[in-house]
């Protein structure tokens, strides 16, 4: 089922409320599943159905990744029967417009109206940190199929938050050694100005800078403007070694296109978070050629699960799978072992949480496990632009974690 907005909703006021500890999260969820038993009526009950609540871009230039998520996660309960742990599954979607100023209010639309079980979202990482803090006040479950912003597994970390994509420190780290090894001594780096490109430009600079790099120049637009022109003239003028740049989606697609279209892809070669070019290729194919990036995902990995799942992907939705699907689906696998792992029994908190903790992911960008903030210990890998593939070109770092920077977990 799926909700469209209704502008004529009343807007739900949520007074404050202090931050859930791990006890506090567990006593409110358990005493809701304790009431449903006590009022169960005669005949058997089928248990509830766990109410997902999907809030990520419909719309703007990340709502293709929204679109991959879901289909990922759907994949993942499909495989399933449609079912986690024999419950069977209610979905909820709210369009997030990629929008922290509604952040808010979306998700308040699906933890006090539609009372969702758990939340899963999203890509942009200022409406994450919205989404955050309110899962933070209220206990509610929290799954994030994509944002990376570094906070929320560092000093806003909760027991009931979990990530399965990266941080925004996490797979630019490795791109610094990358790119110094290949000999670039200087780069200028570019990104839009919010949470996502700050953090990326940080941890780029702090691994391109430690092997011997320097950034000479830091330039920005506001998400989600397009309008680089302006930029890219500043770049040919000051002509680094190289250029290094966090974009996604509908805007990556265009950064690629003006940047050849400036005439800087033979001169200055263009690297990259694998953001920049992941599910874009169809449409910038050729002015993508010979980009390398650095992801914790590649389209041609070594692996038979990695061969079926895309075959599978591709069957069912007739596009091929990119980064989001596959962290989409990874989303649906961690709350599928989960709920099996509690055999169905979602008021066992305590249960749910510890099974969350320990999990170890068969996912096709390759196995990963939780690290203690919750968030995924994954490989990097380097790829490179071949046709319409980001083909894999090595391991550019094994089971990096994010360090956690100021994560207290309660
Ligand atoms: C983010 O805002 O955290 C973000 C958005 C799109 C990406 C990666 C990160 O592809």
């Amino acid at each position: 089922m799926s909700h469209t907005l209704n502008p004529s909703d009343t807007p739900i006021n949520l007074t404050p409320a202090a931050p859930v500890s791990r006890r506090r999260f567990i006593t409110l969820s358990g005493g809701v599943a304790a009431g449903a038993a006590l009022s169960a009526p005669f005949v058997q009950a089928q248990p509830a159905k766990i109410k997902v609540g999907m809030m990520l871009p419909a719309t703007g230039t990340f709502a293709s990744l929204g679109t991959a998520i879901t289909n990922g996660f759907r994949m993942a309960v499909g495989e399933r029967g449609g079912k986690l742990g024999s419950r069977e599954i209610e979905y909820f979607a709210v369009d997030d417009e990629s929008n922290p100023a509604k952040a808010p209010e979306n998700t308040n639309r699906l933890v006090q109206r539609d009372k969702v079980d758990v939340l899963v979202g999203t890509v942009h990482s200022g409406v994450a940190l919205g989404m955050a803090k309110i899962a933070k006040e209220t206990g509610t479950l929290l799954l994030i199929p994509n944002a990376g912003a570094d906070d929320i597994t560092g000093p806003m970390c909760s027991p009931n938050i979990f990530r399965t994509s990266f941080s925004n420190w996490q797979p630019i780290h490795p791109l610094g050694k990358v790119m110094a090894e290949r000999g670039h001594k200087t780069a200028v780096w570019i990104s839009w100005k919010y949470a996502a490109g700050d953090e990326s430009a940080r941890s780029f600079k702090e691994g391109f800078e430690k092997t011997g790099g320097k950034v000479v120049k830091e330039l920005g637009l506001p998400f989600p403007n397009v309008e680089f022109q302006a930029l890219l003239a500043e770049i040919a003028a000051i002509k680094p070694d190289a250029v290094a740049c966090f974009f996604a989606g509908a805007g990556a697609a265009k950064f690629i296109s003006d940047y050849a279209a400036a005439g800087l892809k033979d001169k200055i070669p263009l690297y990259g978070s694998g953001f920049l070019t992941d599910g874009v290729l169809q449409a910038v194919q050729a002015q993508a050629q010979g980009v390398m990036t650095t992801l914790h995902y590649a389209d041609s990995l070594p692996s038979k699960r990695d061969q079926e799942f895309r075959l599978n992907y591709a069957k069912q939705f007739k596009m091929q799978p990119d980064v989001y699907a596959v962290q989409g689906y990874d989303t649906g696998l961690l709350l599928a072992q989960a709920m099996e792992s509690v055999k169905g029994d979602f008021g066992n908190k305590a249960a749910l949480i510890k099974a969350m903790e320990g999990v170890k992911i068969d996912s096709p960008r390759g196995a990963w496990t939780m690290s203690k903030e919750h968030n995924p210990t994954q490989d990097i890998y380097l790829r490179k632009v071949e046709g319409e593939q980001n083909k894999f070109v090595s391991v550019a770092w094994k089971a990096l974690a994010d360090p956690g920077r100021g994560c207290r977990m309660a």
